[in-house]
């Protein structure tokens, strides 16, 4: 059973579980697609937050589980052209990440218990070019975001980043391209995050209609 909460929001019974304590001052929030025709519980459910859970450690097993969707999803003649720096929130690594966020993602990506920085290797080692790089590291985070929603963990990727100071972190060669930051934990309180950030937390989800989408369908 499904109450309106907000315009585009909704919240469900089961999300009301979820804070069995009812710590949070604010409820967690349910921000399912209207999907024009039905597609997976988890794709339609899944969405991207800004307030995350800044006391609570990651589970080990979800962070796991999440890291290894991405490492079975697939990739052009199987090269796997992507590497991922994963740091857990309290360690000099989710810092140095955190200070290579751009703009308004530094006042809330830093509560996310971990921060991931997704690397194309857009060179082989023998300097060959891997052309589909990029293509595969954003297929093999799309399976990691599913599966951590799955687990019920979120996602929130991030282009607004400083990628050569994301380049100078140790282990990071240069064939790599450091192409988006994800920040990855559990929900937070909206009511925690500034009155804009607030905002954009509870505005509609939209989409462009699939008809405007699809160029030709025969
Ligand atoms: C490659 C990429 C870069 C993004 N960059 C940012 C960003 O720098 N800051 C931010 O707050 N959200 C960023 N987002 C999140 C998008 O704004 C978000 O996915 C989109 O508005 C759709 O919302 P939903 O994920 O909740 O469906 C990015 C998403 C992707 C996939």
């Amino acid at each position: 059973m499904r109450a309106p909460l907000y315009s585009g929001v909704t919240r469900t019974t089961e999300s009301a579980r979820s804070d069995p304590k009812g710590t949070m001052s604010t409820p967690l929030l349910d921000r399912t697609a209207e999907t024009s025709v039905p597609v997976l519980d988890v794709l339609a459910q899944r969405w991207s937050p800004r307030a995350f859970d800044a006391k609570t450690p990651i589970d080990e097993n979800k962070l796991a589980a999440a890291l290894e969707a991405a490492r079975w999803s697939p990739s052009a003649s199987n090269t796997q052209p992507w590497r991922f720096l994963v740091a857990r929130r309290g360690t000099d690594l989710h810092t140095q990440i955190d200070e290579a966020l751009m703009g308004f993602n530094r006042e809330w990506a830093g509560t996310a218990q971990v921060l991931i920085v997704a690397l194309s290797e857009d060179v082989d080692a023998e300097g060959n070019p891997r052309p589909w790089a990029q293509y595969d590291l954003g297929q093999a985070v799309a399976h990691l975001s599913v599966q951590a929603h799955a687990d019920g963990l979120y996602v929130h990727q991030m282009g607004g980043v400083v990628r050569d100071q994301l380049r100078t972190i140790p282990g990071v060669e240069d064939r790599f391209t450091p192409t988006s930051v994800i920040a990855l934990g559990e929900l937070g309180d909206p009511s925690d995050l500034s009155e804009k950030l607030q905002q954009r937390e509870l505005a509609p989800r939209t989409r462009r209609p699939l008809s405007e989408t699809i160029i030709a369908i025969a």
